[in-house]
C-alpha cells in the first residue's frame, strides 16, 4: 500500500485493471473457475457486482471463503465435468505463453480447473512478464516417501512454512536451472510421489491480460 492506506500501489492498482478486465469475459450462465492468489481477490468483487447467474468452482478455501461472502453462487468440483471458463493469477508468464504458478500452493487444484475450461485466462501486473520461464517451480508433492521423493527430484526442497494443500499433499519447490520448459514438465510429471508442478504450457492457456499501468494488453494465446 502506498503512504495513503486507501491508494493502491501501482501493481495492486494493476492487478486489479488486469482482474476487472477479465470479469468482463464472464457472460451469464457460465460455469467458472477461479483461481487464487491477490490477482484474483480482486476478480471476485468485479465479478459479483455484475449480478450474473454463474455456477462457479474455487481453487482453493481462501478463494471459497471471500467468493461466498460476496454472494457468489459456489459449488464443490465433485458437482461439475467441466467449466465454460477458469480465470487464475501467475507468478511468472513467458513470451510464448507458457506460465509458472503455485506462489500460493494451489497449482494442482488451478491444473485441474484450467484444463478443465474451454477458455483459461491468466490475469496479472507486469512485473510477472518473463523474457524466459525460470526457477523456483512449485510441486506438491505426496506425503508417502517425501524424501526418496526429494532425492528423485533432486534441487528440490519443501516450502517453509507452507501448509498442506487442502487434498494433504505437501508444498515444495525445484530450484534446477531449465531452459525449455517442456521437456523439463515431462520429467517432473513422470516422477512418482509428485502429485502436479507449476508448469502451465501455452497450449492450456487461452488469453493473457497483464496490465501495464492503466493499459491491459489483451494476448490472446492457445
Ligand atoms: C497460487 C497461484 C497464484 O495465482 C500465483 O501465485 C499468483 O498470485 P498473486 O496473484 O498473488 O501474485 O498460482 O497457487
Amino acid at each position: 500500500m502506498g503512504i495513503d492506506s486507501q491508494e493502491p500501489s501501482a501493481l495492486e492498482a494493476e492487478k486489479r485493471a488486469a482482474a476487472r478486465a477479465s470479469a468482463m469475459l464472464v457472460e451469464d450462465g457460465m460455469r467458472v473457475g477461479l483461481g487464487t492468489g491477490s490477482t484474483v481477490r480482486y476478480l471476485l468483487p468485479a465479478l459479483a457486482e455484475r449480478h450474473l447467474a454463474l455456477r462457479c468452482v474455487a481453487t482453493s478455501v481462501a478463494t471459497e471463503l471471500l467468493a461466498r461472502q460476496l454472494g457468489l453462487s459456489l459449488e464443490p468440483f465433485e458437482a461439475l465435468d467441466a467449466l465454460d471458463i477458469a480465470i487464475d493469477g501467475a507468478d511468472q508468464i513467458a513470451p510464448d505463453g507458457w506460465v509458472i504458478k503455485g506462489g500460493g500452493g494451489a497449482h494442482t487444484r488451478e491444473k485441474i480447473v484450467a484444463l478443465a475450461a474451454t477458455r483459461f485466462v491468466v490475469i496479472a501486473s507486469s512485473d510477472k512478464v518473463v523474457p524466459a520461464l525460470g526457477p523456483p517451480v512449485p510441486l506438491e508433492l505426496l506425503a508417502f516417501g517425501l524424501p526418496a521423493t526429494l532425492r528423485a527430484l533432486g534441487d528440490a526442497r519443501v516450502r517453509a512454512g507452507a501448509p498442506a494443500s487442502p487434498d494433504g499433499g505437501v508444498i515444495a519447490d525445484h530450484y534446477a536451472s531449465f531452459g525449455d520448459p517442456a521437456p523439463f514438465a515431462v520429467t517432473l510429471d513422470a516422477t512418482p510421489g509428485l502429485v502436479d508442478h507449476g508448469l502451465f504450457p501455452a497450449s492450456m492457456v487461452s488469453d493473457v491480460l497483464v496490465a501495464h499501468g492503466d493499459t491491459v494488453e489483451h494476448r490472446h494465446v492457445g
